[in-house]
């Protein structure tokens, strides 16, 4: 296992992170009995980082995890979690207020049985609170030793650069890192996210690396998925975001590719998320034992520079304006016999 420190903080990570928005989740995940066995196995392996919500499983997925952490030791874990999503009916019990932040802070302290969160995540942006009262309210939560770092997941560019100028009035530091979907076939993020991180000091932790599992090649050959499978059950999203006739035929090539270098292709999808500039540690998530074995590989592979080259060039993000008008103008106005790059 390899570990970096994450974003502009000196708190290391496993580059690869165990998601459990599988544990406790009956129609598409595993029971407490196998999630317990995946926890076990990803710190046998050497992995510290560990990322759940107060969401997944209806925060089922924390108290899971809160009792198998009572077996390990928690000083040597890295434990985030996130706030956001409705709690509640009542209308307070969601966003990014300070008194749905706190008090989603303590919920979530109390079902993962420990006294501190390590990094404590917005899952989304609220549009409707000033993002000076939310960082307030985080640097209250880290201030109280409550809460070791901030992170947020999903925001705009331009907001991550908002907040984390927020987060330097209310006394923290920074924010340490952003939570963001990036995989082989959505990469979306290197438009405007993942330059906003970079210049701003944020470390990338990506999600669904694997696309749902989609990236596993499980799907091969198959015109739709198996009933009952993830892509069965969450079908209305997962289908138009991952499954088309070009996705496919990457799957076939990489395929190929896992076979020439005897691995397979989890980790080759793996590896070339940990290859990407930026990105610190990938989330994987997993619903049996089986599926971590080369997850936890995947931080020892280094592909080829032919491999690295030709899935970079396969299904690039379309950059758009004003990149496109920058590549023309920007090479008229600063030519490279011209300005020296200090
Ligand atoms: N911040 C956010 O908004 C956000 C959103 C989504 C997720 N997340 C985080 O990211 C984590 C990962 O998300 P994800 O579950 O979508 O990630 P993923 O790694 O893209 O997909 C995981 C799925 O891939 C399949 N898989 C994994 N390893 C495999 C293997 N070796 N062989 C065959 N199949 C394999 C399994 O599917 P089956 O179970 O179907 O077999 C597994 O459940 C979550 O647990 C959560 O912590 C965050």
């Amino acid at each position: 296992m390899k570990y970096q420190q994450l974003g502009r903080s000196g708190l290391l990570v496993s580059r690869t992170c165990l998601g459990t928005m599988t544990f406790g989740n009956d129609a598409w995940g595993c029971d407490a009995a196998e999630s317990k066995k995946l926890t076990d196995a990803f710190v046998a392996g050497g992995g510290n980082f560990i990322d759940t919500a107060d969401l997944y499983a209806n925060t089922v997925s924390e108290s899971i995890l809160g009792d198998v952490l009572q077996d390990h030791d928690r000083d040597a874990l890295v434990v985030a979690t996130k706030c956001w999503f409705p709690q509640a009916e009542e209308p307070n019990a969601r966003g990014l207020s300070r008194r749905h932040i706190i008090s989603a802070c303590e919920a979530s302290l109390r079902r993962l049985k420990t006294d501190y969160i390590d990094l404590y995540q917005f899952h989304g942006p609220d549009p409707y609170t000033p993002i000076d009262e939310s960082l307030a309210a985080m640097s209250d939560l880290i201030s109280s030793g409550k809460v070791r770092y901030a992170g947020l997941s999903n925001f705009h560019g331009w907001q991550v650069v908002q907040a984390n100028e927020a987060a330097k009035r209310a006394g923290i530091t920074t924010l340490i890192s952003g939570q963001y979907l990036f995989n082989l076939l959505r990469r979306d993020i290197e438009r405007d996210i993942l330059p906003a991180c970079r210049s701003e000091g944020l470390g990338v932790i990506c999600w669904s690396p694997l696309a749902s599992g989609f990236l596993s090649g499980k799907y091969r050959g198959l015109d739709k998925p198996p009933e009952g499978s993830r892509f069965d059950q969450m079908g209305k999203v997962l289908l138009p975001r991952f499954w088309n006739i070009k996705t496919v035929a990457l799957v076939e090539r990489m395929a190929a590719m896992a076979d020439e270098l005897g691995e397979s292709i989890v980790a080759v999808a793996l590896a070339w998320c940990m290859a990407q500039p930026g990105i610190t540690s990938v989330i994987a998530g997993a619903s049996k034992l089986s599926h971590l074995e080369p997850q936890l590989r995947a931080t020892d592979i280094t592909l080829p520079e032919a491999m690295l080259t030709e899935l970079n060039a396969t299904l690039p993000c379309d950059m758009g304006y004003p990149h496109d008008w920058y590549q023309v103008a920007g090479a008229m106005t600063f030519p490279a016999d011209h300005i020296r790059v200090p």
